[in-house]
């Protein structure tokens, strides 16, 4: 495999940052849901290690299930329409929903999964994000559960990639403009 140091300009968060973080969330949604039966619905591919880390940081019993999801159209992936590639297994009715996201950028696709969900007869629907860019929403959304707040600046790492690559990264790092350029 390639040497990717050159491609990262800065360590956003450290690999021990992260898990310390995941500890956090998790104890949270620990104490909010306690007794009660929630499904963490993971948004493919970019929460599979906040999904991984988070449910076993978990000390309740959470069934997971996943979503993948596309933009249509354009190429440009904030045109809030939203493709399902991969639908749940699970029937939502009466259930509470947990959305387990890696980053919220411009917030339109979990803008519409959200809807999408709730209309799926949800008890409820909650979001928990690792990252949000605050500078990059196009449209408000009530996050219960987020890790950092970041500058809009492209991140990679943990899940998080540039054209497929970089997700098995066990930081979150900026990438070198050179590499998108
Ligand atoms: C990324 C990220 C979020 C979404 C956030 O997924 O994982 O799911 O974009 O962007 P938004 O807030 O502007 O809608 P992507 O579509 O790149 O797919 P991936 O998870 O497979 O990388
Ligand atoms: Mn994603
Ligand atoms: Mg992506």
């Amino acid at each position: 495999a390639e040497d990717v140091q050159g491609d990262l300009t800065e360590v956003l968060f450290s690999k021990e940052e992260i898990e310390a973080k995941i500890a956090e969330l998790a104890a949270a949604v620990d104490a909010d849901y306690q007794g009660r039966d929630v499904l963490l619905v993971g948004v493919l591919k970019g929460a599979v290690m906040v999904m991984a880390d988070l449910c076993r940081a978990l000390q309740g019993q959470y069934p997971m299930d996943w979503m993948a999801v596309s933009s249509y159209g354009s190429g440009t992936k904030s045109s809030g329409v939203v493709r399902i590639l991969k639908d749940l297994d699970t029937d939502l009715s009466g259930r509470d929903v947990l959305i387990v996201e890696d980053i919220i950028d411009s917030g339109l696709t979990l803008s519409w999964l959200r809807a999408n969900l709730e209309s799926r007869r949800a008890a409820s629907v909650e979001v928990c994000a690792l990252l949000r860019k605050p500078e990059a929403a196009k449209t408000a959304i009530d996050v219960k559960y987020v890790g950092w707040d970041i500058p809009n600046e492209f991140v990679v790492g943990y899940g998080l990639d540039y054209d497929e690559k970089y997700r098995n990264l066990d930081c979150i790092a900026t990438l070198a403009p050179h590499v998108y350029a």
